[in-house]
């Protein structure tokens, strides 16, 4: 099956990592609501359709007075409508405790909910950037840009990168080139990511000549901001050109060599899918050490590992979600698309020399991933049970096991549902333990997905899967013994037939 990054570890990560995030310090004096002199418009069902079609650009706050989170936005929010009003972008409120069905059309379910208006025919979209000032302005003046850049000289195309906060995405499209359809897919790219990148296009010779752009083909290169002109990211000339291809070059190419993670960079890394290297340090100074090995270990990996530093002072804790020590200084990779995680041995001294060799090691998949598991049960503990106990280091093995129907519950120890379901699973257990002509066809199973890595997706406890020869297939169903006989294709024998059988205990209601 493919493994899935867990939901449930990974909403547990993003907790830890925004614990010390920037809404914590929470300033809950200040009014939700922005001041009559402010240059917020306070808009009500009856203006609100001719606001938006009056106005090209309009952020809209969708609040309640008393939301904390609110508060905090309150006088930033009147801060950045202030300076945007000489753009002609506007800021807005609506009150959804007074506007509940003008709230209710627009779908907004937590306060406050901020969304982009350009016009009312077109779909508003979220605003997703920082709550700060500063931020919603650089943001608000990006959405009132032409998402693309077209950019006609050398020296512009120059000051553009050099200027540029985030990072450039350029296309140097050849005049010659008849299918325009790559272009079309860049233009989409760009709307859907420019609140992240620049995006620029260009089809001037002098930088057609100094990229080597040849005419038949268009080319596609990142700059980083902060990092020399002549160090820029070139997508590879036998690359496919599409949208996925581009996308995942972006995504990639796009983050620095050695950067630092935190609660909000850490969904990036995330979606890069591509393995993360974390290395956590308690002391700056660590940090500082080891920035020039890791640099260039980065530049040699660029594409195969992404590389970041972990403040352990703050969220040294998540070193548990990664199966390592809380010991500091640590290096450990974490191969996101099969969950698993390979560390370096903690038993140890911690040695920055020792970085490189594993490095060739995990990539050759020479190295063990750390499985987090109970002991294998003994023999004579299993003898004793009818429901099989997984644990970490035997899950993989049972349920690619296409010979048998494997029924996997996937339990955590305080979930009372579990302990509900319990009695029902245990009784179907037995029932095909004790039944000769199929117990060797069926294992019912269960894990405790709190003490054992599980490469599974689990969004609540309990998640039952049964696996055979075919795809793994969640169970939707009804918790009683008759509805999870029958998913599993297993046919209850009626009690008249088996009156050589032993009746399994169990108390009559
Ligand atoms: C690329 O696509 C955009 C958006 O559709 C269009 O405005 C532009 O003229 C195109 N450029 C070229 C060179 O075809």
């Amino acid at each position: 099956m493919k493994f899935e990054w867990s939901l449930k570890e990974f909403s547990k990560v993003l907790a830890i990592l925004s614990i010390l995030s920037p809404f914590v310090n929470a300033d809950e004096s200040n009014p939700a609501i922005a001041s009559a002199d402010s240059a917020v418009v306070k808009l009500t069902s009856k203006d609100f359709e001719s606001f938006m079609k009056e106005n090209p650009l309009v952020l809209t706050e969708f609040f309640a007075p008393w939301c904390g989170h609110c508060k905090n936005l309150g006088p930033e929010y009147q801060e950045a409508a202030d300076k945007l009003v000489e753009r002609n972008i506007k800021l807005a409120q609506v009150d959804c405790t007074e506007e509940k069905d003008l709230c209710q059309s627009h779908g907004i379910r937590g306060y406050p909910s901020l969304k982009i208006f350009k016009g009312i025919d077109s779909e508003p979209e979220d605003y997703v950037g920082d709550r700060k000032s500063a931020a919603i302005v650089s943001y608000m003046i990006k959405q009132s840009l032409p998402a693309v850049l077209d950019v006609n000289s050398n020296d512009d195309f120059t000051e553009f990168i050099e200027n540029s906060d985030d990072p450039v995405v350029v296309q140097v499209l050849p005049t010659k080139i008849k299918d325009k359809s790559i272009n079309e897919t860049f233009y989409n790219i760009a709307e859907s990511l420019r609140n992240k990148f620049t995006f620029i296009s260009t089809s001037n010779d002098e930088i057609i000549k100094n990229y080597k752009v040849e005419s038949s083909k268009p080319k596609y290169l990142l700059f980083r901001p902060n990092e020399e002109l002549s160090h820029y990211s070139e997508l590879p000339k036998d690359a496919k050109l599409d949208e996925d291809t581009l996308k995942e070059f972006i995504q990639t190419e796009s983050k620095p060599l050695f950067g630092e993670i935190t609660g909000n960079t850490f969904q990036s890394y995330v979606e890069a899918k591509v393995p993360l290297a974390y290395y956590f340090y308690s002391d700056p100074k660590e940090k500082e050490e080891i920035s020039n090995l890791i640099t260039n270990l980065a530049k040699e990996y660029r594409g195969k590992i992404n590389f970041v530093a972990l403040d352990a002072s703050k969220y040294g804790a998540h070193a548990n979600n990664l199966n390592m020590k809380e010991e500091f200084p640590l290096f450990v990779i974490h191969d996101i698309e099969k969950n698993l995680k390979y560390g370096i041995d903690q038993e140890k001294n911690f040695e920055s020399k020792s970085i490189e060799p594993f490095l060739k090691k995990f990539i050759s998949g020479k190295i063990e991933p750390i499985v987090k598991s109970e002991p294998i049960p003994t023999k004579e503990e299993a003898s004793q049970q009818a429901v099989v106990k997984l644990v970490g280091k035997t899950h993989e093995d049972y349920v690619n096991d296409k010979k048998k129907i494997t029924l996997v519950k996937y339990y955590a120890p305080w979930c009372g549902h579990c302990k509900k379901l319990a009695p029902v699973f245990e009784e179907l257990a037995q029932l095909i333990k004790d039944d000769d002509a199929n117990k060797d066809k069926y294992v019912i199973a269960d894990i405790d997905a709190t003490l054992n890595d599980v490469p599974v997706e689990i969004s609540g406890y309990p998640t039952l899967i049964m696996y055979s020869d075919s795809e793994p297939v969640v169970y939707k169903g009804a918790r009683d013994l008759e509805s999870l006989a029958k998913f599993i294709g297993y046919e209850i024998v009626p009690k008249s037939e088996t009156e050589s059988k032993k009746d399994s205990p169990r108390d009559e209601l």
